[in-house]
């Protein structure tokens, strides 16, 4: 993060504008805005000025700017368009250890001024850290359009009953989960559709509701978060991740998913590598549980879908059997997300008629899938951890009649920035897999299948590019 973001205080304090122009009055505006003391000093104020300085909002000084101008400034806009007297405001505010920004210019800039979304008291800021001020102004277009105009309404109501509630519900986790439902619920509804006298009656008698009518329940959600790239959460996962409480992940989870979470939800880590078990199974599913009863908001987090390889069933029934409420949440699992992004068509209608998801690895070692079926299948198989195995599995295929020279192709970190391919034959299977280091999680494609990644990647290596 190139930018710290931060707010400042600026009520009733000493703000000085360089320039006479557009940007400058849009500057003045939003200081006056932040109810600064705003003072302008422009050669040839333009009429937004003049009408500032007009109606008493700025004080307008008619002249070419002087160093001393910026003495006693809490911060400083130079906007003049002019590279010398930017440089100079920059040189006179920098001298005096003051903020200050010169539009357009990060590099004269010790603070850049973000795009906002106004919904005073609540104000969104975006900034592109100068990389693209157009791209975060899409960002502002599609946040102004997601956030309903009562919103500012909204931010005071609750404001007003802040102090009520907090007298009512001392519990830190409480009070937060109180306002995580007044905010979803009814009463904040009626607060944006105009109806704040129902609201506020309805909110006096939730707020002084017994804690016993107001105790949470607590629930599992077991999410799938999809192979790696975040942008492949769903909706309801990236939903659920901000209201969790706590946040129960694995080893294949990428860590920029936690990102999405509540700075606050409390983040474990259970993940296994091969061979070092942070946690038992068993271990796993008491923490779920014991956190569940404690009435919080669970999610276990998985890498790609729950369901599929995933020990999610495992996590279920003990909840399940536990009285605790369980919910699934499926994800993108590793060989569509893969495949996907390797560019093959798992079912191609003229090279495969269906697709089998296999394991490379039993309970106790091998695994126990039936090859020779699989060999004849004539479908595509992907193989989940068979980065150790592959070796064996290509032989098993090729003793049970599969031809030696079938495509196949080895994945690894896929939809990750670090996704690497490397495809071959069915017999290289075992060398293919030895040229990865092993860190990343690998996946096994076979079929004719594959040979569609390859002529696509000949055609599209941009989208390949991108696609990781
Ligand atoms: C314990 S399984 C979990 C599978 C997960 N539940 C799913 O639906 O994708 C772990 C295996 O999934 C595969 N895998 C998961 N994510 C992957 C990725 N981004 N790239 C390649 N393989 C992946 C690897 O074969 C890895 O050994």
């Amino acid at each position: 993060m190139r930018y710290f973001p931060a707010f400042i205080e600026l009520r009733g304090r000493p703000a000085l504008v360089v320039g006479g122009g557009d940007a400058a009055a849009r500057k003045a505006e939003l200081l006056v805005r932040a109810g600064a003391d705003v003072a302008v000093v422009a050669i040839e104020p333009g009429a937004d000025l003049l009408a500032l300085a007009e109606t008493g909002r700025v004080t307008l000084t008619e002249r070419v700017f002087r160093a001393a101008d910026v003495s006693g400034r809490a911060v400083v806009v130079a906007a003049t368009g002019d590279e010398r007297t930017d440089t100079a405001v920059s040189d006179a505010a920098g001298r005096a250890g003051i903020p200050v920004n010169v539009v357009d210019v990060p590099a004269l800039s010790t603070f850049i001024v973000p795009a906002i979304v106004d919904r005073d008291p609540l104000t969104v800021a975006i900034s592109s850290g100068g990389a693209s001020p157009v791209l975060a102004r899409t960002v502002r277009a599609r946040i102004e359009a997601l956030l309903p105009a009562g919103l500012g309404r909204l931010a005071r109501f609750a404001e007003d009953f802040r102090r009520a509630v907090r007298g009512t519900i001392t519990d830190g986790a409480e009070r937060r989960r109180f306002w995580e439902r007044f905010f979803a619920g009814p009463v904040a509804e009626a607060v944006l559709a105009g109806d704040e006298r129902w609201a506020r009656e309805r909110m006096l008698k939730d707020v002084n509701a017994p804690a016993s009518e107001r105790e949470p329940e607590g629930i599992v959600h077991l999410v799938g978060a999809g192979p790696g790239d975040p942008d492949l959460l769903t909706l309801r996962a990236h939903r659920l991740l901000q209201d969790a409480d706590v946040i129960v992940y694995d080893r294949l989870v990428a860590p920029e998913l936690l990102d999405h979470a509540r700075r606050d939800a409390e983040r474990i880590y259970v993940g296994k590598a091969r061979g070092a078990h942070v946690r038992s199974q068993d271990e796993i599913n008491a923490l779920l549980e014991e956190h569940a009863r404690a009435g919080r908001r669970v999610v276990r987090l998985k890498g790609g879908d729950p369901f599929v390889f995933g020990r999610g069933g495992e996590e279920r029934d003990h909840l399940t059997r536990a009285g605790i409420r369980v919910e699934v949440v499926p994800g993108i699992t590793a060989a569509t997300g893969c495949a996907a992004a390797a560019g093959i068509p798992l079912t191609d209608r003229d090279l495969a008629h269906g697709v089998s998801f296999v394991t490379g690895q039993g309970r106790d070692g091998e695994a126990d899938v039936d090859w020779a079926a699989l060999a004849r299948s004539g479908q595509t198989i992907v193989v989940y951890m068979g980065a150790n195995a592959a070796d064996r599995i290509a032989a098993r295929l090729i003793e049970n009649g599969l031809s030696a020279a079938t495509p196949a192709a080895v994945i690894e970190n896929g939809t990750r920035p670090d996704q690497r391919i490397e495809t071959g034959t069915v017999s290289d299977l075992g060398t293919l897999a030895a040229r990865f280091s092993g860190r990343g999680p690998l996946l096994i494609v076979i079929g004719d299948v594959v040979r569609r990644a390859d002529a696509w990647a000949e055609t599209a290596a941009p989208l390949r590019v991108a696609a990781g």
